[in-house]
């Protein structure tokens, strides 16, 4: 297969909520995976693990943890807020679609931190700040064989809405105490088209030796 530059991964890595069902050959699973655990961690503890889920039965019970969840954040918080800003209507009206199309992924992915995440933030920033760069690792790899994903963080164990009539998917997954789940990662191949992310262009983010500059 064709392989594309970082940078082309990089720029062209957006969001892809709209996935086809066909299924991903396991050997891209264990590519992406891999991938992830080339990321940095602090201590080098790679205190991650990642469950790719394809079994449908098992698939449909995250998507209805993750539709909960959803459906109270999204639907039910941010889009009927009169404060919700235009840009956030329509990030999080996007968003919608992964509420209610979850479970249609073939591949699932929960990245979990095999570390407990307590809440003191000093500590937390060490697995967290080892899970992230490791899930987008993920994606830019995923990116390099053709395949989208988003990153979700509703209906984890450290999202502020875990599900409450649904079974957690902590649960869902048998997790063993002690190992958290920190993100869901659908991924199959998209039905959208590859594009820049939406992104403020003017580099206004750079400061040049003092803030302001
Ligand atoms: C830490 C983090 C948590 C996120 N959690 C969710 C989520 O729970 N649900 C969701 O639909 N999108 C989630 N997203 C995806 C963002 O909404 C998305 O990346 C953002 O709107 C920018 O869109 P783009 O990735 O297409 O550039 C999350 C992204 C990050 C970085």
């Amino acid at each position: 297969m064709e392989s594309i530059s970082v940078d082309k991964a990089i720029f062209t890595t957006r969001s892809m909520r709209r996935l086809r069902p066909d299924p991903v050959p396991r050997e891209d699973i264990e590519h992406i995976v891999e991938a992830a655990t080339m990321a940095p961690s602090a201590g080098n503890y790679q205190m991650w693990a990642f469950v790719a889920v394809t079994d449908e039965t098992i698939r449909k019970k995250i998507g209805a943890a993750y539709r909960e969840s959803g459906n109270y954040y999204i639907r039910d918080t941010v889009l009927v807020d009169p404060n919700t800003d235009a840009e956030r209507m329509r990030v999080y009206g996007k968003a919608m679609y992964t509420v209610e199309h979850l479970a249609e992924a073939p591949v699932i992915i929960v990245a979990c931190s095999t570390l407990a995440i307590p809440n003191d933030s000093a500590i937390a920033a060490g697995p967290f700040g080892s899970l992230f760069p490791a899930i987008q690792n993920l994606m830019l790899a995923a990116r390099g064989r053709g395949l989208g994903s988003v990153l979700l963080t509703l209906a984890t164990d450290h999202a502020p809405f875990p599900p409450t009539e649904n079974i957690s998917v902590r649960k869902i997954l048998n997790l063993p105490e002690g190992v958290e789940t920190v993100a869901i990662i659908p991924v199959g191949y998209p039905k959208g088209q590859w594009s820049r992310p939406r992104r403020d262009e003017n580099l206004k983010v750079l400061h040049w030796n003092s803030w302001g500059n």
